[in-house]
């Protein structure tokens, strides 16, 4: 990174694995600092003191949109929130010149976005920190919460094998870009029409990643710590009932979890699709930590801004 560029967060392989440690420890202190707070109250140190984000998105958000907003009002900052629709990028005005005007506005920018390349082209105008709230190749927000989540119950993710199970998507490309980072495994199985990013996969092997395909679910599942699927229809994809049909025999049901370590978890981003890619046994059984992985989005965005901010 260039002296006095932004900071920002766009994927996850372009960070060093010590920032994406320092952000997960402090996301797990700053959790636990505010145990049985209510939500609004500021953390004392208010990283985000001044500053305000605004959010742009071009897709539907619950988890992200909540999340980030409940975030900046945590960390003693305010949030601008639009839909790309309800702006000029709507009716065509280039990202480049939204990236030169936002900048002058705002502290920073969280882009969920359509096409990846609009969330670098508005990152490479822009004078302050922009941050992927996912886009058609990636989501690194949500896989920072994630590896807190699992680390919350099972300790450090180095050496851990984790198993994606289903299509191979934006979500399957940001634990691709963490795994060689972090130091865990992936076992990743997909249809070979719904492979993950073969760059990612380059990038990876390259990086030392321990990161292994193939079209057998219960190969990657076996005895992982950590079995992850997600949507087997993204937003955006429009080949609805070829995918149903591909992606059926990758369905995470209570067999499947069974071939995985005897105290294996259960993630998934949400929105879920219980009966597709998940039973309801599975993501409403013991093994599920869905609901503190949807919570940890608030924990470990809140790092992440203060990583932005230059407060870690
Ligand atoms: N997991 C996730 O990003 O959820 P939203 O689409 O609701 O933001
Ligand atoms: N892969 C999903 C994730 C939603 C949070 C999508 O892009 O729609």
């Amino acid at each position: 990174m260039t002296a006095g560029a932004p900071r920002h967060f766009l994927d996850l392989w372009k960070l060093e694995g010590h920032e994406l440690r320092a952000i997960l420890e402090d996301a797990k202190a700053r959790k636990a600092a505010r145990k049985g707070w209510p939500q609004g109250r500021v953390d004392p140190d208010a990283p985000a003191r001044d500053r305000t984000l605004a959010m742009i998105f071009e897709k539907n958000s619950t988890r992200t949109r909540f999340s980030f907003d409940a975030a900046m009002r945590q960390l003693g900052g305010d949030v601008i929130i639009s839909n790309a629709v309800d702006m000029q990028i709507g009716r065509g005005e280039p990202i480049e010149d939204t990236a030169r005007v936002l900048s002058r506005m705002v502290d920073a920018i969280m882009i969920r976005s359509n096409v990846h390349e609009d969330v670098e082209r508005l990152a490479m105008w822009s004078t302050i920190p922009v941050i992927n709230g996912l886009s058609d190749k990636s989501h690194p927000c949500q896989i920072l919460a994630d590896l807190m989540t699992f680390e919350e119950h099972r300790g450090p993710v180095t050496g851990r094998t984790f198993a994606w199970v289903g299509d191979g998507n934006n979500v399957c490309s940001s634990f691709i870009h963490a795994a060689p980072k972090l130091g865990f495994r992936l076992n990743i199985a997909t249809p070979a029409i719904f492979h993950p990013d073969m760059m990612d996969l380059a990038r990876a092997a390259e990086q030392q990643g321990q990161v292994t395909t193939t079209h057998d679910p219960r190969e990657a599942v076996r005895g992982a710590d950590c079995v992850i699927t997600d949507t087997w229809v993204s937003m955006g994809d429009t080949d609805h009932d070829e995918r149903l049909d591909a992606l059926e025999p990758y369905q995470v049901d209570e067999k499947l979890m069974g071939e995985a370590a005897g105290d294996a978890v259960f993630l998934h981003c949400l929105p879920a699709h219980r009966g597709e890619e998940v039973t309801d046994a599975v993501i409403d059984g013991p093994q599920s930590l869905i609901w503190d992985e949807a919570e940890n989005r608030i924990h470990a965005q809140k790092s992440i801004l203060a990583w932005c901010f230059g407060a870690i």
